[in-house]
């Protein structure tokens, strides 16, 4: 007989006789509480209204433009983590953090809305949250956001899209469930799942390709030089527009993920968010035999020097990533060229 576990008895499993990692336990269920009615919502599409409306320019915290959906899923989401031991929230729709409970152990950073650019365009799009431990002391609730992802308690993200599905890690391993449309419950059907280190898909925006350094050029224009080109295997490209629904595909099969700092002006930093979208994204990845970096440095290892600040992202397939780092740090980035390449580059400046 197929085996089913539950979210929830997964839950109590992963958190055994630990009181903290029961509260962890507590705020997923409370994350996935509120997936719910946001998945509903989407699912109904202009029947219910216009979620891409823009309700604000420039007003969420990481400056991006505040659609309907954005407001109704960060709402959904501070109100369900109301009923589990959480002391603060950061939204990517809100500047400041937000007080729950002073007192209780957890800090959680969350990206209610990520992928809003495919709101109404019935593409996925899904909730990314990171699980830190609260810290007391002065101004407690920007600095317990500070802190390096290396220290987050659990990460996870939900997918609205054709499944609704939840990738989760609570530092043993990287988990994926689905819901089960007809009873709403969350069934696993990954555990402990491991990514393949090498992969030949490559996910990125390449209508940037004239933005970006000379390193991520090198690195794209060999993987699209497929097996005549030094790499020597074909390579085939994916870009969704959604994080989640990327990486819930790397996750599935392996690949790699791309969105570096570029010259246009506000992308010297590329697009991603260090605290609510990186780190849990991270921790997914390097959780599942993966790895995630900025190109050089690991993402767990960064300290954040502000809430919302951005951080380029490469993540994915760990002999991938690693491979895209070289590139950027080897001189000349030739280390992974044949000689017969090094000045023939289709896309080179
Ligand atoms: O803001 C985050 C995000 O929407 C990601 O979900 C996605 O991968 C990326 O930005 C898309 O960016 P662009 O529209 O520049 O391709």
């Amino acid at each position: 007989m197929k085996r089913t576990l539950s979210l929830d008895a997964y839950l109590i499993g992963e958190a055994g006789g630990s009181e903290l990692l029961h509260a962890v336990a507590a705020a997923v269920r409370s994350l996935v509480a509120a997936a719910g009615p946001i998945a509903e919502r989407i699912a109904r599409g202009a029947l219910g209204g216009d979620l891409a409306r823009v309700r604000s320019q420039g007003l969420s915290g990481g400056g991006d433009e505040q659609k309907e959906l954005d407001v109704l899923a960060h709402g959904a989401c501070v109100k369900s983590l109301r009923e589990a031991p959480v002391a603060y929230v950061l939204s990517e729709e809100q500047e400041l953090p937000l007080t729950l409970d002073a007192a209780a152990p957890l800090a959680v950073a969350i990206d209610p809305l990520d992928g809003s650019s495919n709101i109404n365009a019935n593409v996925s799009i899904g909730t990314l949250f990171s699980i830190l431990p609260a810290l007391s002391g002065v101004e407690p609730a920007t600095h317990s956001f500070l802190q390096t992802g290396s220290v987050q308690l659990a990460a996870g993200f939900i997918v609205y899209g054709p499944q609704v599905s939840l990738a989760l890690s609570l530092g043993a391993g990287t988990s994926l469930f689905v819901m089960d449309p007809h009873s709403g419950q969350f069934i696993q059907i990954a555990h402990k799942l491991r990514l393949p280190a090498r992969t030949a898909e490559f996910a990125i925006n390449a209508s940037n390709q004239r933005h970006w350094d000379a390193s991520i050029r090198a690195y794209v224009d060999d993987c699209i030089r497929g097996d005549s080109g030094p790499r020597g295997q074909n390579f085939n490209m994916r870009w969704v527009g959604s994080m989640v629904a990327d990486a819930w595909r790397i996750l599935m099969r392996g690949g790699v993920y791309l969105y570096p700092g570029d010259q246009r002006e506000g992308y010297a930093h590329g697009r991603l968010r260090l605290i609510y979208e990186a780190n849990p994204i991270a921790m997914l990845m390097e959780q599942a035999g993966g790895a995630a970096t900025d190109g050089v440095q690991r993402i767990l290892e960064r300290k954040p020097q502000t809430l919302h600040q951005h951080t380029p992202l490469v993540f994915g397939s760990a002999d991938e990533v690693a491979r895209v780092g070289r590139y950027g740090t080897e001189p000349g980035h030739d280390a992974e060229r044949s000689p017969l390449f090094r000045t023939r580059g289709l896309l080179r400046a």
